[in-house]
């Protein structure tokens, strides 16, 4: 079997937020550091960089995932959906981008890219969460500035006008 060097680079292909893409990766680059430094899609944060502020959270085959946990060959193959997907057409911003505005729910944004992923994925599986639902969510996050409260009114307030409830 051939070894692979721990530096030695290798191709990885990754569908980030639906644009296939390949950049190169060694076998112990981060999934986070591979998005920003070789990809460019710095909108995904690092924080603790083990797992525990949640603000690198990206989308892994549709699933809410540490990014700063699983390493770039690991996704090799994968969709990556990232915070940079979630606005339409021209930048316009999606339910739940809208409600953290609206809600006051980010005040510097650091970990608001990562708390965006993961309610995207709560919502994707469960429109009508209840706020207990959110909270358990949500404390799987740091925010150091902006408090919990905000967001949590702005999670159930994208949910209700996604099911078509909102004024
Ligand atoms: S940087 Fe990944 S959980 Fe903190
Ligand atoms: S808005 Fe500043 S850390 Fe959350």
């Amino acid at each position: 079997m051939q070894r692979v060097g721990q530096n030695e680079r290798v191709p990885v292909t990754i569908t980030l937020n639906g644009r296939q893409v390949t950049a190169l990766a060694t076998s112990r680059t981060l999934l986070s550091d591979f998005l920003r430094q070789a990809v460019g899609a710095t909108g995904t944060h690092v924080g603790c960089e083990h797992g525990v502020c949640g603000c690198c959270t990206v989308m892994i085959d549709g699933v809410a995932g540490r990014s700063c946990l699983a390493l770039a060959v690991q996704v090799d193959g994968c969709r990556i959906d990232t915070v940079e997907g979630l606005a339409g057409e021209g930048g316009a911003l999606n339910a739940l981008q809208r409600a953290f505005q609206a809600n006051h729910a980010l005040q510097c944004g650091f970990c608001t890219p990562g708390i965006l992923m993961s309610f995207t994925d709560l919502l994707a599986r469960n429109p009508s969460p209840t706020e207990q639902e959110v909270r358990e969510v949500l404390g799987g996050h740091i925010c150091r500035c902006t408090g919990y409260a905000g967001i949590v009114a702005a999670v159930l307030q994208a949910a209700a006008e996604m099911r078509g409830e909102a004024a």
